[in-house]
């Protein structure tokens, strides 16, 4: 049967006709009338390459350093949240996938396992922990001390979410967690409140209530003021938004429009890129995430200045297909799709790739 999956998009369709309605229309959905959703994968194809010839690539070698890490491939699992829907072991089975094939796990603080639960689950895996920033700081904080005491080796702080945006689904659909799943990092209201909704989305009536809205540039201070973990910001899209944060010292920048989920009409993050790199690129790593489904979309990314790319939704249909044998499936795939690309661009390593070995379709229509 998995023979039969040969590329991201064949677990996409097979997670289609599996998962429940309420699940699925949460994974898949964008904001509004999802044109970015259409977009950031689309936009990949807006970028041509420029492959180059007889470079001696008998041996290849896809590994890179991110935060003076080595991982064995430059393709991460982005935070997702509520990943039990999709497989009953969730986060702990991609965390796990992620671990085995040597890459970066991102554990979202609306998880349905907890940060306990993960680091025991993958304890050699590196393991980053995705931060939203309730109105009760102390929340944050315990948050923060919390996965500094499992292991988790840098904060990734998602600035892009003062509201959860209008997924159309969602409020149709009245989205709820099913009743035996919680946010597992939480007890209280703040674990089940996503459980039950009076009107709409629960998860937008749970986020306007609880997260902080009044954030600033000046609470990455306050973040510094109590951990040394490396800093990751995600969700920026403009190269003044960039240089704001650079400035305060954070350690990378995320390029991101959270999946198309935020507001409709950002452009698709690998557009965003270019301008970001040129801005802060020697002085901060920089990585995108957005409809990567594709080994040549991993290059591409890398070419125009991102150390890693970040997987959401591919992940979460290797989970739906089997747990963490699935998402193995989904990183193996990208990888030999990756090398590939490597091979046939005249590349061995990734410090082979070339700036110009990626330029906008509009180079060749000027010629
Ligand atoms: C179902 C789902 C849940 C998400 N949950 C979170 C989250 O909890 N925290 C966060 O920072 N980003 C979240 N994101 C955004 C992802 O981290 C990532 O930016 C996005 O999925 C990348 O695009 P892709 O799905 O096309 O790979 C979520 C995305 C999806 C699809």
């Amino acid at each position: 049967m998995g023979e039969s999956l040969v590329c991201v998009k064949d677990f996409e369709r097979h997670a289609f006709s599996v998962l429940p309605r309420n699940a699925l229309d949460y994974y898949r959905s964008g904001a509004g009338a999802e044109q970015t959703l259409a977009h950031n994968r689309q936009a990949f194809s807006k970028f041509k390459i420029r492959p180059r010839c007889l470079r001696n690539v008998a041996i290849r070698d896809p590994s890179t350093t991110v935060l003076g890490e080595k991982v064995e491939i430059p393709i991460g699992i982005s935070p997702t949240a509520m990943q039990r829907m999709a497989h009953p072991e969730g986060e702990c089975a991609n965390a796990r996938a992620a671990q085995a094939m040597g890459t970066i796990f991102i554990l979202s603080t609306i998880a349905t396992s907890s940060i306990e639960e993960v680091a025991e689950a993958a304890p050699y895996g590196t393991k980053w922990f995705q931060l939203y920033i309730y109105n009760d700081r102390e929340v944050t904080r315990k948050l923060v001390e919390r996965a500094e005491r499992a292991g988790f080796k840098a904060l990734v702080l998602t600035v892009d979410t003062p509201m959860f945006g209008l997924r159309l689904a969602d409020i149709r659909n009245k989205f709820v967690l099913p009743p035996h799943l919680k946010f597992a990092n939480f007890a209280g209201d703040k674990a089940t409140g996503i459980n039950t909704t009076e009107s709409g989305s629960g998860l937008n009536n749970y986020v306007n209530r609880l997260f902080d809205q009044s954030l600033e540039w000046k609470d990455i201070k306050w973040l510094q003021s109590f951990t040394k973990l490396p800093i990751v910001v995600k969700g920026i899209l403009t190269a003044e938004d960039a240089i704001i944060a650079a400035d305060l010292g954070v350690a990378a920048i995320l390029v991101s429009n959270h999946g198309a989920r935020q507001i409709d009409g950002t452009p698709a993050s690998i557009e965003a890129l270019p301008e970001i790199v040129q801005a802060v690129g020697d002085r901060v790593e920089i990585y995108l995430d957005g409809g990567v489904t594709d080994g040549t979309d991993v290059f591409k990314a890398l070419a125009l200045g991102a150390k890693m790319v970040f997987l959401g939704r591919p992940a979460l249909w290797g989970l739906a297909h089997s747990g963490e044998e699935g998402v193995k499936k989904i990183l193996n795939i990208l990888k030999t799709e990756l090398d590939y690309a490597l091979a046939i661009t005249g590349c061995a390593t990734i410090k082979d790739i070339e700036p110009r070995m990626v330029v906008p379709e509009g180079y060749y229509s000027r010629l």
